[in-house]
């Protein structure tokens, strides 16, 4: 089990020392407030307990992908909310490196905590400039890493500082780790996949892995189209990504020959147009009207998905199963969402469209665990080694 084998917060000297946090403070902003807070609460543990041992605290994270230096992806409303959460007044620092930072940490008393400025200001950030990470480096006397979020992305912040210091996980990356390890050793059977949103060329990977080891992969939201066209029916006006279709085909082929069932749906939901007051109505998958999209799995599939959900002692879900923010074709995620919640299973959910979805259907207390990670859960459940994961000291 990866987890097991790196060293954590818990395994080193942490007492008074200054450490650097590598946190994944990308969240969904509303105008100048934290629209969803999850992955600010999910460090909180790391943060107290450094808090707790006189730590120093640093954090420092990206905030979405800004082209240079974009005032609307500045950390001030991290910081804000983080200083409400902890109850406790944070230092947000304007750059990330630089004489003005370190004097401004000089003053950081024991258990104080830092935000350093957006890290993707700076193209040295997914450079990986090595120059750039050893400044970082000089900031602290510990790396943590425990932005599990962005461990798929080789950059200063999750690799290149882990060359200066000592370098371990934090609470939540222990946590994340274990998780989604449990599903991959020796999952109790039957094995259910679930997958929607839109994009499936970002899941090829992770399909054809669990084709290998899983039981059934029930498909939905807009990736199915791909799926279905390759079976030969006409989807309308409904959104199928390009390239889709090559994919879809190439995991249907891979089926043919695995143990696994790949599920499409039967029925769906569909709309004259992409907008809440559309006109809509339920339609076998082969009946879509010229023009019509569809914006959600149909009862019928609902129906099937849920057998299946009752009947599995493991559940992965990443995506929803339509365009669950718009209420007319919300019925399919929430069905789904509540389905999985009330499972007799481990169960696993991943991807941020998928964490909005348990938290707005009000299921987020009953999953097992809720991954803060969408591209990095993949590549994790993928086999692939995560660069970030790697850097992190063995214990
Ligand atoms: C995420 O939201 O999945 C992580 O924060 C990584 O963000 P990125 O895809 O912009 O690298």
């Amino acid at each position: 089990m990866v987890s097991a084998l790196k060293k954590t917060i818990k395994d080193i000297d942490v007492d008074n020392k200054r450490v650097l946090v590598r946190v994944d403070f990308n969240v969904p902003l509303d105008g100048s407030r934290v629209a969803d807070d999850t992955r600010i609460r999910l460090a909180l543990p790391t943060i107290e307990y450094l808090r707790q041992r006189g730590a120093r605290v640093i954090l420092i994270s990206h905030l979405g992908r800004p082209k240079g230096r974009e005032e609307c992806y500045c950390m001030d409303p991290v910081a804000a909310r983080l200083s409400q959460l902890l109850h406790y007044p944070v230092m947000k620092l304007d750059d990330c490196s630089g004489a003005d930072v370190e004097a401004n940490l000089a003053q950081l008393p024991p258990g104080g905590v830092a935000v350093l400025e957006n890290s993707r200001f700076y193209p040295q950030e997914k450079e990986n400039d090595p120059r750039w990470a050893k400044e970082l480096a000089g900031l602290a006397d510990i790396y943590v890493n425990d932005a599990f979020g962005c461990v798929h992305r080789a950059h200063a912040t999750t690799v290149g500082v882990a060359a200066y210091l000592p370098a371990v996980a934090g609470l939540l990356m222990e946590t994340e780790l274990k998780q989604l390890s449990r599903l991959m050793e020796n999952p109790e059977r039957p094995f259910v996949i679930i997958l929607g949103g839109v994009k499936v060329s970002d899941k090829i990977g992770v399909i054809e892995r669990f084709l290998d080891f899983a039981d059934a992969i029930l498909i939905g939201g807009a990736m199915c189209f791909g799926f279905l066209k390759v079976e030969g029916i006409d989807v309308g006006a409904s959104k199928v990504e390009e390239g889709a279709i090559d994919v879809a085909a190439a995991a249907l082929a891979k089926a043919k020959s695995s143990q696994c069932r790949i599920m499409l749906p039967v029925d769906l939901m569909v709309a004259d147009r992409f907008d809440i007051a559309a006109k809509t109505k339920i339609v076998p998958v082969d009946q879509i009207p010229a023009g019509w999209m569809g914006l959600d799995i149909g009862p019928e599939t609902v129906a099937a998905y849920i057998k299946e959900i009752k009947a599995a002692r493991t559940i992965f879900w990443n995506g929803p199963m339509g365009a669950f923010e718009m209420e007319p074709f919300a019925a399919g995620t929430r069905a789904i969402a509540e389905a999985v919640a009330a499972a007799d299973a481990l169960t696993v959910t991943g991807g941020g469209d998928t964490v909005a979805a348990v938290n707005k259907f009000g299921v987020d207390g009953s999953i097992d665990h809720i991954s803060t990670g969408g591209g990095a859960a993949m590549e994790f459940l993928e086999g692939k080694e995560l660069p970030g994961v790697a850097v992190l000291a063995d214990k």
